[in-house]
């Protein structure tokens, strides 16, 4: 499949190739209702395009209410991502993993913003992974026609083969797991990823907004439990402490900081201002150019402490063993 012509889209039975049997690494078969696993007898369903892993079994009380929480939001989820936010972030953290010589993991993928992007731009086979059916529901439609390969699953483990990526992109997610969570998420991404692959990952920034936040008392800035109106863990990290996390598994080769401008904060402040439309013209201003102005502040050293979110951009190991350093 690596190798097929740019306009020749594997199909869903090519991409299994990429997957195993979570429970016991058995390959995966086609059969009617979804993939059987050959060794074990394991089916597991294709429901509305998506293959799903996921019985609910392997979750407990905590991750059960986070997942409520996350397809509860599905619907409304791509209306927070203004097209101003989307200029800004979802180009910068496709570049990390540039046109990569196999398929693409979409870690996380949500209603599938990235994933879209990647398999039009690339032209390589994206696996969405994701948890919230509810969510992956939304992206099925978006990739129609494209490679995509929609699969539900827990992404502590994943049911990808060792080294069946060639890329990932984890966009705002690893900021949701707890810090065991976050090792285990590290460790599985270390797994999937062939030696050399790269990997492109952001998370909540603690950034100065926020350290001025908590200096004032507000201990939720730095973590914790409910997250604009939804039930789930965050927490906000320096870069250093980002950068330390990763460097446990991974060359880490930047930390940056994007979604530098508030944009859609100041256009709703300038609203208020009864002339002149002066909120709309400016954000019309920043979607036209401004943009750029974002992206270029990324490489200032002073942009983990103003972006909303750290941006990693790191590579597998070559010859490390499967368990990294
Ligand atoms: C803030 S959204 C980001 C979605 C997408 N990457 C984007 O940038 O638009 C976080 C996503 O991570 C998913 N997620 C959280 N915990 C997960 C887990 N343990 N396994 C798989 N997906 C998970 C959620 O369901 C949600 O869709
Ligand atoms: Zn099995």
């Amino acid at each position: 499949m690596t190798g097929a012509p740019d306009d020749v889209h594997p199909s869903d039975d090519d991409l299994l190739a990429l997957l195993w049997c979570p429970h016991d690494h058995g390959d995966l078969r086609p059969a009617d209702d979804g993939v059987r696993c050959v060794a074990c007898g394991r089916t597991f369903p294709r429901i509305d395009g998506v293959l799903s892993f996921l019985d609910g079994v392997e979750l407990d009380d905590i991750d059960r209410r986070e997942q409520a929480s996350r397809d509860a939001e599905a619907n409304w989820y791509d209306t927070i991502f203004g097209t101003y936010t989307n200029l800004v972030e979802v180009p910068t953290t496709a570049a990390r993993v540039g046109r990569p010589d196999g398929p693409i993991l979409d870690f996380g993928a949500g209603t599938g913003r990235l994933t879209v992007h990647l398999a039009r731009t690339t032209g390589r086979p994206v696996v969405a992974v994701d948890y919230s059916l509810g969510q992956l529901r939304r992206l099925v439609p978006r990739c129609a026609g494209l490679p995509v390969l929609v699969v539900h699953a827990d992404g502590r483990s994943l049911p990808l083969r060792d080294g069946a990526v060639a890329a990932a992109v984890a966009a705002e997610v690893y900021e949701h797991f707890r810090d065991a969570d976050r090792r285990r998420v590290l460790r599985e991404l270390h797994r999937v990823l062939r030696p050399g692959a790269s990997l492109s990952i952001s998370t909540l920034a603690y950034n100065l907004t926020y350290r001025v936040w908590r200096l004032l008392g507000n201990t939720g800035a730095k973590t914790g439990e409910h997250l604009l109106g939804g039930d789930f863990f965050y927490v906000r990290q320096t870069a250093r402490e980002f950068r330390s996390e990763l460097e446990e598994f991974f060359d880490v080769e930047e930390v940056v900081g994007i979604r530098n401008f508030p944009v859609r904060s100041i256009a709703a402040a300038l609203d208020r201002i009864p002339v002149g439309r002066l909120g709309r013209r400016f954000e019309a201003l920043m979607t036209a150019r401004g943009h750029r102005l974002d992206r270029a502040w990324e490489r200032l050293p002073l942009s983990p402490l103003t972006g909303f979110f750290l941006l990693a951009g790191a590579r597998r190991r070559r010859g490390d063993g499967a368990s990294g350093r």
